[in-house]
């Protein structure tokens, strides 16, 4: 595999819009009042904008998450944890019969660095990617003045536990983060902590569901508890998440409150493989050989169980492991 050595560069600012233009190794990148338009030796799409930069600075928060982050049916990254691969029709059945599609590789840092520096340029004040459409205001439109507000965040990921001294703070008023409208129906309990002598600080619990309430950003698991490689991200979600994620190893889904949506597709082709309404209390494992997109009518609470062993994706790649974490027939 090849690594590009180019990094993103202007290539110059639209005389209508005021928006810049880029390119990043063979791709160009550039926006108009509506849509973002990518290029590629062998050809161009075209995304609505809201979409494209809601995908795009999950990417740079999620690290590239795992596997494939499909803007659309056409366009997205690979993470190989590292590098990055940028592609175009590369997992398109009729693009690639076409000979129209395009996969380069890049250090990750580079594409980070783009992906940076094309949503702070196209980002205007008043509207925010990470929130919920029906919170912030619209990315159409020229140029106007852009946004200083910090392009990711939720992200921090939990050392032991939320909320322990010298740990990540559990979300609050105090912290800047009201219950968001949805929720202001639930009741939230703090549980009480009765700790033995000597293990005072070392005790923890908090209400999980006060801290999610609290979420001003959706589609964005963040970590609030690691056991070795075992990651539990919690999320609040409404609309829709702006990318097909393309797993590359098994997911596990716990729904805590109202319901979600699944499209389940196949990874490579894209071909449907089903549908999953989860509602609360549902738990669900999604296979390392799909991809799949939630819609949530109401804004709700997710659970999401990763597995962060290093090196597992090449342990399904090969077909050591089957893409599901159970076997009936066994
Ligand atoms: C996923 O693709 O598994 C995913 C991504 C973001 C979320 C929830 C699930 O908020
Ligand atoms: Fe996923």
């Amino acid at each position: 595999m090849d690594v590009q050595t180019a990094k993103v560069t202007a290539t110059g600012t639209n005389a209508d819009t005021g928006y810049d233009s880029f390119k990043l190794g063979g791709f160009e990148f550039s926006r108009d009042e509506y849509f973002a338009h990518i290029k590629w030796p062998k050809g161009t799409h075209i995304i609505e904008i809201d979409r494209f930069l809601r995908a795009m600075v999950r990417d740079i928060g999620w690290g590239f998450f795992y596997g494939w982050i499909f803007f659309d049916d056409i366009f997205g990254t690979t993470n190989h944890y590292g590098t990055v691969d940028i592609f175009a029709g590369a997992y398109d059945e009729s693009y690639k019969k076409q000979g129209i599609d395009h996969l380069e590789t890049f250090p990750a840092e580079v594409v980070k660095e783009a992906f940076e520096t094309i949503s702070r340029n196209w980002i205007n004040e008043g509207y925010d990617p990470l929130r919920a459409p029906l919170e912030t205001g619209t990315p159409i439109g020229s140029k106007a003045k852009e946004s200083t507000a910090p392009l990711v965040r939720g992200f921090t990921p939990a050392t032991r536990m939320l909320g322990l001294e010298g740990d990540v703070p559990v979300r609050s008023d105090k912290t800047g983060h009201p219950i968001n409208r949805a929720f202001e129906d639930l009741e939230f309990d703090t549980p009480d902590i009765e700790c033995e002598p000597g293990f005072e600080g070392q005790l923890h619990a908090f209400n999980l569901f006060d801290h999610i309430a609290r979420s001003d950003v959706t589609w964005n698991p963040s970590i609030t508890a690691v056991t070795r490689a075992n990651i539990c991200c919690v999320t609040s979600e409404e609309h829709m998440l702006p990318v097909i994620h393309g797993n590359d190893r098994n997911e596990w889904f716990i729904q805590l409150t109202d319901e979600i949506h699944w499209k389940i597709a196949d990874k490579n082709s894209g071909e449907p493989r089903g549908r999953i309404v989860m509602k609360s209390g549902d738990v669900c494992a999604m296979p390392a050989d799909i991809r799949h997109q939630g819609f949530s009518p109401k804004r709700c609470m997710l659970m999401v169980m990763e597995n962060g062993t290093p090196g597992l994706e090449k342990r399904y790649a090969s077909g050591e492991l089957k893409p599901y974490p159970v076997n009936f027939d066994e």
